[in-house]
C-alpha cells in the first residue's frame, strides 16, 4: 500500500516535469515548493535598496526589458564580458546606461542563501521589476516563473535587436513586431518612461542640431519644454548629465502620456507615439477608460515570455554575472 502510493506519487510527479519541460510554458509560483519564500526575499531587500535609490526601480524594469530583447528573457543582460567576449552589458545601449546589475546580484545572493541553485537569474530579474515597480506606482502583473538562465551574450546582438530613441513608429512597430508584440504593447510600454531617466546625450540633437543642422530643433515640442529641456542639456552637455523622462519623475502613473499628448515627450520615440492614428486612439482610449495600470500588467507578461527557455534549455546560474563552470 504504502509502496503504491509512492510509485503513485513519483510517477505523478515524473509526469508534472515532463509535461513541463515538454510545454515550455511559464507558470505562476513555479517556485511555491522549492523556493516558497522567493517574493518576500526579493521584496524585502528591494524595500531596502529602493530606500537607497528610488531610480532603481525604473532601473531594474528597463534591465529586465533589455535582457528579453535579446535571446530571450535568460539572464544574458546580466553577464559580464570575458577574456574573447564582449556581452551584452557592455554594448553602446547599455554600457554606462544600464543601471541595477550589483543589486540583482545582491538579491541573488539572499536567494542562493534560503535556496541554492534553485532560481534562475532570469527569474528574479522578471519578479524584482514588477516587485519594484509596484513599490513606486499603482501598478503590479502576475509573474509567471520558470525562466532558465542562457549561457551566451554578445554586444552586437544588443546593438542590433534594440530600438533606439530615434526610431520613427512604423520602425517602433516593427520591433515590437519581431517579439510578437502589437503596437498597442509597443504604445503601452513605452509608458515604462514614466520613471526614470536619460541621458542628455538622447535629446541633444532634438534640441540643438535637430536632422544634422545647427541651431534647429525638433519642431514636434512645444516651445516652453525646449526652453526647459535646452536648460537641463545644453548643447556641450556631458555625457553624464541626465533628464527625466517624465515630469512625474520616480512615480508611475499615466500623465507620461498626458505629456506626450502636449507635445512634452522628451525622447523622439515617445514622441512619435502620437505621430500616427492608431497611436493616438490606443493612448486616448487608455486615458479615458484609466487603463493603463491594468494594460501595462497585460503587457509586461507578454515582454516577460519573449523567447524563454524552459525545462532542461540553459541552467540555473550561480551567480548572475558569470555562467555556471
Ligand atoms: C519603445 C522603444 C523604446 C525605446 C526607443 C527606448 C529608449 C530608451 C532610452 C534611449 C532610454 C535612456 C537610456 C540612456 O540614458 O542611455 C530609456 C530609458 C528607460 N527605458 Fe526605454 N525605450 C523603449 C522601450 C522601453 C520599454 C519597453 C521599457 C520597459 C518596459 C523601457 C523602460 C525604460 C526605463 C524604465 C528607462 C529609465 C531607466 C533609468 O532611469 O535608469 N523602455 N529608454
Ligand atoms: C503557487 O501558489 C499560488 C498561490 O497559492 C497558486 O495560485 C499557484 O497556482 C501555485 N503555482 C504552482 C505552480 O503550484
Ligand atoms: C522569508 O523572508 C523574509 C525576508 O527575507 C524573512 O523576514 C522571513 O523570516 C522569511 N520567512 C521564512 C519562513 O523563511
Ligand atoms: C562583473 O563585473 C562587475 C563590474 O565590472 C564586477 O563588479 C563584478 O565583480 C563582476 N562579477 C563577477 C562574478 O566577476
Ligand atoms: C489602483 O489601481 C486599481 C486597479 O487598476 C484601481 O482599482 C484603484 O482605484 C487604484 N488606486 C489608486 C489609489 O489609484
Ligand atoms: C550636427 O549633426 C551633424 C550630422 O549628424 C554632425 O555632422 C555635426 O557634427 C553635428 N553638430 C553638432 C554641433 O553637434
Ligand atoms: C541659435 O539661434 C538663436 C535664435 O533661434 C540665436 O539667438 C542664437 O544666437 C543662435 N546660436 C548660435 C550659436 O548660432
Ligand atoms: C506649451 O506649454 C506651455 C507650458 O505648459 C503652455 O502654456 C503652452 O500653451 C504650450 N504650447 C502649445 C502650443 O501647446
Ligand atoms: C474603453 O475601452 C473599450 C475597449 O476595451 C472601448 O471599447 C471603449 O471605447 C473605451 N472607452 C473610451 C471612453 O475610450
Amino acid at each position: 500500500m504504502a509502496s503504491a502510493s509512492l510509485r503513485w506519487v513519483v510517477f505523478t510527479t515524473l509526469v508534472f516535469f515532463f509535461v513541463r519541460d515538454c510545454s515550455g510554458q511559464l507558470v505562476t509560483g513555479f517556485y511555491n515548493a522549492t523556493c516558497p519564500n522567493l517574493t518576500s526575499i526579493i521584496s524585502s531587500r528591494l524595500n531596502i535598496l529602493l530606500a537607497a535609490d528610488v531610480g532603481l526601480a525604473a532601473g531594474l524594469l528597463r534591465l529586465h526589458f533589455h535582457d528579453c530583447w535579446v535571446r530571450g528573457c535568460d539572464g544574458s543582460v546580466l553577464l559580464n564580458s570575458t577574456n574573447g567576449n564582449v556581452a551584452e552589458k557592455d554594448s553602446t545601449p547599455n554600457a554606462n546606461s544600464l543601471i541595477g546589475f550589483a543589486e540583482i546580484d545582491t538579491i541573488k545572493s539572499d536567494v542562493e542563501a534560503a535556496c541554492p541553485g534553485v532560481v534562475s537569474c532570469a527569474d528574479i530579474l522578471a519578479l524584482a521589476a514588477e516587485d519594484a515597480t509596484s513599490k513606486v506606482g499603482n501598478v503590479s502583473w502576475p509573474v509567471p516563473t520558470g525562466r532558465r538562465d542562457g549561457t551566451v551574450s554578445i554586444a552586437s546582438e544588443a546593438v542590433t535587436n534594440l530600438p533606439p530613441p530615434s526610431f520613427n513608429f512604423a520602425q517602433l512597430v516593427q520591433n515590437f513586431a519581431t517579439f510578437g508584440l502589437d503596437t498597442k504593447d509597443m504604445v503601452v510600454l513605452s509608458g515604462a518612461h514614466t520613471i526614470g531617466r536619460t541621458r542628455c546625450l538622447h535629446v541633444t540633437q532634438r534640441l540643438w542640431n535637430f536632422t544634422g543642422v545647427f541651431n534647429t530643433t525638433d519642431p514636434s515640442i512645444n516651445a516652453t519644454f525646449v526652453d526647459f529641456l535646452k536648460g537641463v542639456c545644453p548643447s556641450n552637455a556631458g555625457t553624464r548629465q541626465f533628464v527625466s523622462l517624465d515630469s512625474t519623475g520616480q512615480t508611475f502613473d499615466s500623465i507620461f502620456y498626458n505629456n506626450i499628448l502636449a507635445l512634452k515627450g522628451v525622447l523622439g520615440s515617445d514622441s512619435e507615439l502620437i505621430n500616427n492614428a492608431q497611436g493616438l486612439q490606443i493612448i486616448n482610449t487608455m486615458l479615458a477608460n484609466i487603463s493603463f495600470a491594468a494594460d501595462f500588467g497585460v503587457s509586461m507578461v507578454k515582454l516577460g515570455n519573449v523567447q524563454v527557455k524552459t525545462g532542461t534549455v540553459g541552467e540555473i546560474r550561480k551567480n548572475c554575472a558569470v555562467i555556471n563552470s
